[in-house]
């Protein structure tokens, strides 16, 4: 792959030339711990709308909001107790949290795609904090990915996959994490798992342990939870013991090693796995791998959120 001209290494003049943009309302991608974000000025409609229109996003499905702080958040939304609790705790870091706007919340009513409600978070990438800082603008910021498609974890996955319908690319190198944040919402009761990712929940567990999983009945839910996503050009198999003829082996842990065209963690560790799983599907991609087929991943602490992104790699094209 060849290096893309829009790729920057961090510097100060690069932030402040990211900064610049961000407030004419382009699209600036920047590394996050979980995937690269697609940023613009969240209170900009005209910046909002080229996010959908760059990755080609159905608009009812809404952004994330990237703040610095908690303090910022609250200009924005309303917390009460537990949210309160999961923002010390968690932030920052890949928790999203879904809340109610403020009434005199300034966001585009677009990024949230005229919900009451909005998506935000305060990433802990070191790189996204300063942007943060120095744009001083609530950022938008969805995977920097075409719809659909696999999530970027370098900057050369967003590059290959959006070219230059973004401004900028700020190189933060790989993403600690791998997936994205997990998305909560909250029901008079309980806490509602709306997207398990990054954060585990187990993790939320020991804070509120009656953790419920959205359903199709859920009085919440997340408008972005399509089937197919996350997906690689070719087919891909699940659950696969055996590596069939024409097939790439997607592994995990040392029984397949022997048969694994890339083992996501010889010694079976999820947190590797999971940063390794989507740059695996992009070189395999690139690689043009027929079928991919995939070793089991337990479904435990990250394993859940592994397995939920297979599945929608898996699952039938729209
Ligand atoms: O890790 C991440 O969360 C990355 C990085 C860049 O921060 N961002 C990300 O954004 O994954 P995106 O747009 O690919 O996913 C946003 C998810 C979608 O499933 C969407 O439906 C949900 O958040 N969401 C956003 N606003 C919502 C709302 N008001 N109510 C319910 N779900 C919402
Ligand atoms: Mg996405």
């Amino acid at each position: 792959m060849s290096a893309s001209k829009s790729i920057i290494p961090p510097s100060s003049t690069a932030l402040e030339r990211a900064s610049d943009l961000l407030h004419n309302g382009e699209l600036v991608a920047f590394p996050t711990e979980t995937v690269y974000g697609l940023g613009a000025d969240a209170m900009h409609d005209k910046a909002v709308a080229k996010i959908f229109e760059a990755k080609g996003r159905p608009s009812f499905n809404p952004l994330i909001i990237h703040v610095p702080d908690m303090e910022t958040a609250k200009q924005y939304v309303i917390f009460d107790e537990r949210a309160e609790i999961l923002g010390r705790v968690f932030w920052p870091g890949a928790l999203t949290m879904v809340l109610p706007r403020r009434k005199d919340c300034p966001i585009s009513k677009l990024a949230s795609a005229g919900l009451e409600t909005l998506a935000i978070r305060v990433p802990a990438n070191p790189l996204a904090r300063q942007l943060l800082q120095v744009c001083r603008l609530p950022l938008a910021a969805p995977s920097a990915n075409p719809s659909g498609q696999i999530s970027p974890t370098q900057a050369a996955h967003v590059a290959t996959g959006l070219g230059d319908r973004v401004s900028m690319i700020l190189d933060g190198g790989t993403c600690t994490i791998g997936v994205e944040s997990t998305v909560v919402g909250f029901d008079e009761e309980n806490v509602i798992l709306l997207r398990p990712g990054g954060i585990t929940k187990e993790q939320l567990e020991v804070h509120f342990p009656n953790v419920q999983e959205a359903n199709e009945e859920s009085e919440i839910s997340s408008p972005g939870m399509l089937l197919s996503h996350y997906a690689p050009s070719c087919p891909v198999r699940l659950n696969a013991t055996d590596k069939h003829k024409n097939e790439a082996f997607l592994g995990f842990g040392r029984e397949y090693d022997k048969i694994s065209t890339i083992n996501l963690s010889v010694s079976g560790d999820l947190s590797e796995a999971t940063a390794n799983l989507f740059s695996a599907f992009h070189l395999l991609d690139e690689q043009g791998a027929k079928q991919i087929a995939v070793a089991p991943i337990p479904n435990i602490g990250l394993g859940v959120a592994i397995n939920d992104r297979l599945k929608r790699a898996a699952a039938p094209r729209p």
